[in-house]
């Protein structure tokens, strides 16, 4: 692993070789199928090597980053938190930033500070990502008044914070409607004019519960799962459709200190520590820049998300105790309860 950048953390770009499938109706041509198999993982175990030498490569040679000024950037959940950050960050590389959030003070915080930053242009729209028709409305609006949105961050997001049985029906259905089904609404208001330029990046801000599940976070990691899965999922169709020219980023941080998870505690903060907001916005840009598809941080969470699939289930909630997983979520507040 290099910067965060994990062996497989980049799709291959070309999916359009030539594959061979063996249909019923071949059974009597064996031999065929024979050499199509051999020239198949002949191809497949060349480009493996290469592609684990690249990844080598790049473990000391920086990957070249994409000029991203006079791109269009829609941030949701713009108003606060990453969201600000990451607006600053596009801000800075000559973007026009368009911001959404329900927030409308924090927005204009936002734009001003998008607008200090660099931007060219700022535009904020108060837009509750959880309600479909107002997406496809504000949507709509920024095709006219803006233009085509060409890097699109799905961030908004919130958390229950509750056990699952003591969570109300309304808190778990608001949670999957912001943390994943918007980011289906914004794809569906956003994507043609991305696969009309074979152009664009799409941006999805999940998390380490998209990835591990948490006690204490069931509809929030059932939500994040559902982004990853998602995300990801597109991010193959639009490749195996030809349109390599839209890329994806899927970001799996664990605890961040802006406030949506205040009270939580890290037991081992040297293994997991708890995120810097700042650190967490430059590493997103940077992905971005440099096409990563997934981005987890800290590095740590490369390794145990991929010890979970491996790790006997026993073993797996041993380590998760001695991780403290079962008690990250003991002590939350989360910002509302803090500021009532
Ligand atoms: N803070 C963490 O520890 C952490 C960890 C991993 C992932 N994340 C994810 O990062 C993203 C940003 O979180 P943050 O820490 O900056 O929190 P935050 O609360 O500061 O930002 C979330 C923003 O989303 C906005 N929002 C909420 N509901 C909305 C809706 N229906 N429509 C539009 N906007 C809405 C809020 O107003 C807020 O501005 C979230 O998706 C969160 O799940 C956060």
């Amino acid at each position: 692993m290099a910067d965060g950048v994990s062996r497989d953390a980049r799709l291959p770009l070309d999916c359009a070789h030539p594959v061979f499938y063996c249909s019923a109706g071949d059974t009597n041509r064996p031999g065929r199928s024979i050499m199509n198999f051999f020239l198949e993982t002949i191809q497949v175990l060349l480009l493996s090597i290469w592609y684990n030498v690249e990844s080598f490569i790049h473990l000391f040679v920086p990957r070249k980053r994409k000029n991203i000024a006079g791109e269009v950037v829609l941030i949701t959940g713009a108003g606060s938190g990453i969201g600000r950050l990451m607006a600053q960050e596009f801000a800075s590389h000559g973007t026009v930033v368009v911001l959404w959030d329900i927030n409308q003070e924090g927005m204009k915080e936002t734009a001003k500070l998008a607008k200090q930053s660099g931007a060219t242009k700022v535009h904020y729209y108060l837009c509750d990502c959880s309600d479909r028709n107002e997406v496809y409305r504000v949507a709509d609006q920024v095709k006219r008044e803006v233009g085509d949105v060409s890097i699109l961050v799905n961030n908004a997001g919130i958390v229950t914070g509750k056990k699952f049985m003591d969570a109300p029906d309304s808190l778990i259905e608001k949670t999957v409607e912001v943390n994943s089904m918007a980011h289906f609404w914004t794809y569906k208001a956003f994507l043609p004019a991305m696969i009309a330029n074979n152009h664009g990046h799409l941006v999805s801000i999940a998390s380490s519960a998209g990835l591990i599940g948490v006690n204490g976070l069931a509809d929030y990691c059932a939500s994040k799962f559902a982004a990853v899965g998602f995300a990801e999922s597109i991010a193959l169709e639009l490749l195996a459709n030809g349109k390599d020219g839209i890329k994806t980023t899927i970001v799996c941080p664990y605890f961040i200190n802006t406030g949506m998870f205040d009270g939580c505690q890290t037991k081992w903060p040297s293994l997991l520590p708890i995120l810097k907001p700042d650190y967490v916005a430059k590493k997103i840009i940077h992905a971005v820049l440099t096409d990563q598809v997934y981005l987890m941080m800290p590095k740590s969470i490369y390794l145990i998300a991929s010890l979970k699939n491996i790790l006997p289930m026993k073993q797996g909630i041993l380590l998760g105790q001695y991780l403290g997983a079962f008690n990250v979520m003991d002590r939350f507040t989360g910002r509302n309860r803090k500021q009532e």
